[in-house]
């Protein structure tokens, strides 16, 4: 079994399933309790939460613990466009963004707020000079990929966060992709929201958080409890989260690591294409992307018929994100970065590394895509 799908979600490192186990059977309580089982929950919260923070350069108050990223992005847009929506109601963002942006934008334009997509160049990227032309006086919120997930393109975030800081608009970055490999601070870049979950940095499925700048209130959406600083009801999910703190000690700890790993693994996969003279070239940035992402354009191979037959041969990769993959629609992301028409949304593949990948699975992958193009 080759596992190259790592930007679709990775597997679970060892010692977070042993604190998962611990805090399970353990640290049961509520953390709402007074009692001394209660508290023991809470500082597990909170400790995880310093490390969250830590990660970020931010400040624990303007951590909201969520579910994973999906919540964290449409807290993020819908809340924010529910709080100042007095303010205006426009909005920018990417045609290249994760569903779970593009949908609750789709979503506000049938309450009547007003989106601008902003079209990508040929590495999936935006300027901060479209961010700049695209500001109104009633804009209210930008946001901007950090790195695109089927891709690996990184935008100039500092530099849009220092565009947005000009204005009156909050600035929100989903850094999903990027947070495992790349040193992000907040107050540097500006930046006023960003989303992030654990299961892509070999943590557990199911946990996230949303860094707002100064404990900025988002209205709630889950009414209940006063859980999160009363920004998000609900019984917190201890053992999770203090598996995600493991997770991000881990990924802090290896990520220069990793990500030299992943950029030789990267190369050398480069190169064995090269070298058997196999057709491809890169969709995404020649150099200074994610390290883990590799989206290649194989023309001439269907990207649907060489997905079944990596999956009869045990190598599991995708065509685009996750449920793109899943659904076999055509990925958006290329869409917006070749057109419509271009060969390449339905002849491209994304490769993305972890750290438990090696060469000779590289060297595997590479005979079947030489078998499959010699086929053809
Ligand atoms: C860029 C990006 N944003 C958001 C998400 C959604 O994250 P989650 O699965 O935690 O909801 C993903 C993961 O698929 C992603 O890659």
């Amino acid at each position: 079994m080759i596992y190259l799908d790592h930007a679709a979600t990775t597997p679970i490192d060892a010692d977070v399933v042993v604190i998962i186990e611990k805090a399970l059977r353990d640290q049961y309580g509520n953390p709402s309790s007074l009692y001394q089982k209660g508290r023991e929950a809470r500082k597990v919260i909170e400790d995880a939460r310093k490390i969250f923070a830590r990660s970020i350069q931010a400040q624990e108050k303007d951590l909201i613990i969520t579910s994973g990223a999906s919540e964290s992005n449409n807290t993020a847009i819908i809340g924010t466009a529910l709080a100042l929506q007095e303010k205006g109601k426009h909005l920018i963002t990417t045609a290249v963004e994760h569903h779970s942006v593009l949908h609750p934008m789709q979503y506000l334009e049938k309450l009547g707020f007003e989106v601008t997509y902003l079209a990508v160049d040929e590495t999936a990227r935006v300027t901060a000079q479209q961010v700049e032309e695209a500001l109104r006086p009633d804009t209210i919120l930008v946001s901007v990929i950090y790195g695109n997930n089927e891709v690996g393109s990184i935008n100039p975030i500092e530099e849009i966060g220092s565009i947005v800081a000009n204005h009156s608009a909050l600035f929100h970055t989903d850094a999903v992709q990027v947070y495992g490999s790349k040193e992000i601070n907040v107050e540097k870049e500006k930046i006023d929201l960003l989303s992030v979950t654990a299961h892509k940095l070999n943590g557990p499925k199911g946990i996230g958080f949303l860094y707002r700048r100064n404990n900025y209130h988002l209205p709630n959406y889950i009414h209940g409890g006063t859980q999160e600083n009363d920004h998000r009801a609900g019984t917190e999910n201890t053992p999770y989260i203090a598996g995600f703190a493991q997770a991000v000690e881990n990924m802090l700890r290896k990520r220069d690591e990793n990500n030299q790993q992943k950029e030789e693994l990267k190369s050398f996969f480069l190169q064995e294409l090269t070298k058997r003279e196999i057709a491809f070239s890169v969709n995404g940035m020649e150099s200074g992307g994610l390290p883990h992402i590799l989206n290649l354009y194989l023309p001439g191979i269907q990207s649907d018929k060489f997905l079944i037959q990596c999956d009869l041969n045990d190598i599991f990769i995708s065509a685009g994100s996750a449920c793109t993959a899943g659904s076999l629609e055509p990925s958006h992301v290329l869409s917006a970065m070749f057109g419509k028409n271009s060969r390449r949304i339905v002849e491209s593949i994304r490769v993305s590394f972890g750290s438990g990948n090696t060469k000779e699975e590289i060297l595997l992958f590479v005979d079947l895509i030489e078998r499959i193009q010699k086929r053809k």
